[in-house]
């Protein structure tokens, strides 16, 4: 498994995946466009030709907000998820990014156990946040420098 920056080949898979994953998924013209954003940094988990999972996040002023992280079914349990979040910060802490923020659905307990398995505390909640369905959103945070 190699982890490596998204790039227009992989953006139809991740696609997909949005759509496998979560019921408001990012569009392909939106994925796309992320390639050109000097903000965003956008990270592929890849078996061979095959986009296993990715994380995605958007930095401003030091501070970094994670926008979706998904690994395929056939993948999960094997680690990647967590090497993938692992491996955007690094790359985030190489700059001048000193934390990273998400938001997390209230009943998502397997993403919840990985971020606290990496150290996100959680910094507050969002009630109604997210849609289809309606429920909350954790916001969790990593913080590496002050
Ligand atoms: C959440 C998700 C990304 C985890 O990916 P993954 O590659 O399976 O996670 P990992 O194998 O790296 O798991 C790391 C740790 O997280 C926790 N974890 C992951 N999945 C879990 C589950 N289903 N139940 C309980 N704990 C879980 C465990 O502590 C695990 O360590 P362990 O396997 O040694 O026990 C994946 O389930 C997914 O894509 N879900 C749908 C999309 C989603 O919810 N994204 C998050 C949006 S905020």
């Amino acid at each position: 498994m190699e982890i490596v920056a998204m790039a227009a080949a992989h953006v139809p898979q991740v696609a997909a995946l949005e759509t496998q994953c979560f019921s408001a998924p990012w569009s392909q013209a939106s994925l796309a466009s992320e390639l050109d954003n000097p903000l965003a940094l956008w990270l592929v988990a890849m078996d061979g030709g095959q986009v296993a999972g990715y994380v995605g996040a958007q930095s401003v002023l030091g501070e970094a907000d994670m926008m979706n992280l998904a690994v395929a079914q056939a993948y999960r349990r094997q680690g990647i998820g967590q090497a993938l979040v692992k491996e955007l910060v690094k790359r985030l802490s190489a700059g001048d990014v000193h934390c990273l923020s998400l938001e997390v659905r209230s009943s998502n307990q397997a993403a919840q156990a990985l971020y606290a398995k990496l150290g996100f505390f959680q910094a507050g909640r969002r009630p109604g946040y997210y849609r289809h369905p309606t429920e909350d959103a954790l916001i969790l945070r990593l913080e590496w420098r002050s």
